[in-house]
């Protein structure tokens, strides 16, 4: 290795991914990942049980993303690891081994706000060209859901966040009252491939401005399956492809109506999908059809960059590195963090 290479190793441990990545000069070398199953029969991620799953995997999964990048650990310029938000039993497994690990080989400890990883994953390098400012980023995930405006790598805009659950959860929990096992955002999407999205029809909130709300969606599926199953017991199972389709229609339409009037708003051209939710099928097709309509790049990072990963954490440990922005040993584990005054 040459000695004027910045070589980050990268943690992220917020939910019930445990992640580790190494990331040389910008450019990924290792992306590891080891997603907890203990949660799907509890039906949910259970917070005592992914914090003592991530103090099984911590180790290993930093080994192997070293031995994969073939990078000593004396060779790491700087440890990245995510601060917050998330699940604090969680979050305070990754920080610790990475503060632990940092006073061990003396090196600096970059904080990293998991959110803002989600939206500069779109800088890591790939096949695909980056985006370039202003840059229109949704982020739509398990725990969060954002429309953010960039000026630049950390020169950004919340213009609008979820008050209540994020579209993530909009989905598994649909698919909880549907029957589905967690997560079930993936399964809706599976049926929803041969059903009829203008069959059922679910009520859309009225939010002002670029926020969004998706507690009263929950509410009217459950109020419309009890309805319908007291009619026809099997009701659920004979339609399920025609119900997905449908929740998934709504939800994509709460999502996309809002990044459209924000497209026009600030007139932007190059607009994003960021988080795990980025792998639904229609959501992908509809923002790239959006972007059509309104003459906008369309940029979906791989799906390796979009669900929970360490990679997306290097990137920003990487970025802030090289701007100076370093953190210190003093700084704790947050389960809430807010974005705005993070970097102000
Ligand atoms: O970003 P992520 O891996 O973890 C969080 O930070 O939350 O996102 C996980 C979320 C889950 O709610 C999961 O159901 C959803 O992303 N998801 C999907 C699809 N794949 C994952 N939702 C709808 N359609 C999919 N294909
Ligand atoms: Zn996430």
């Amino acid at each position: 290795m040459k000695n004027d290479s910045i070589i980050i190793l990268a943690i992220e441990s917020s939910c019930d991914d445990t992640a580790a990545a190494i990331i040389k000069d910008g450019k990924i070398l290792a992306n590891i990942v080891a997603t907890q199953q203990i949660h799907e029969k509890y039906g949910g991620v259970v917070p005592e049980l992914a914090s003592r799953a991530h103090q099984q995997n911590i180790v290993p999964v930093v080994n192997e993303a070293l031995s994969l990048a073939q990078v000593e650990l004396q060779e790491i310029t700087a440890i990245a690891y995510t601060q917050g938000p998330g699940l604090l039993g969680s979050l305070l497994v990754g920080s610790s081994f990475a503060k632990g690990l940092a006073l061990a080989l003396n090196k600096p400890l970059v904080n990293v706000h998991h959110m803002q990883a989600h939206i500069l994953a779109h800088f890591i390098e790939s096949e695909s060209s980056i985006p370039q400012f202003p840059f229109l980023c949704l982020t739509v995930s398990g725990g969060h859901t954002q429309i953010v405006l960039l000026n630049d790598y950390f020169d950004f805009e919340i213009l609008g966040e979820t008050l209540d659950d994020a579209a993530g959860e909009a989905f598994d929990k649909s698919a909880k009252l549907l029957g589905l096992p967690y997560p079930g955002g993936p399964l809706i999407d599976k049926y929803a491939q041969h059903g009829n999205p203008h069959k059922y029809k679910f009520p859309k909130p009225q939010i002002a401005n670029y926020d969004y709300s998706f507690s009263g969606l929950k509410t009217a599926i459950l109020n419309f399956i009890n309805r319908e199953v007291q009619m026809q017991p099997d009701f659920v199972e004979k339609n399920i492809e025609d119900i997905c389709a449908s929740i998934q229609f709504t939800i994509i339409n709460i999502l996309l109506n809002k990044l459209e009037k924000a497209i026009l708003q600030y007139q932007v051209k190059h607009i994003g999908l960021a988080g795990g939710v980025a792998a639904n099928s229609e959501l992908r097709k509809q923002v790239n059809l959006l972007g059509k309509k309104h003459n906008c790049k369309v940029y979906i990072p791989p799906f390796e960059y979009c669900t929970d990963n360490a990679a997306m954490i290097g990137m920003v440990g990487y970025l802030k590195f090289v701007r100076g922005k370093i953190g210190s040993q003093a700084q704790a584990a947050t389960a809430r963090m807010d974005f705005d005054l993070y970097h102000k």
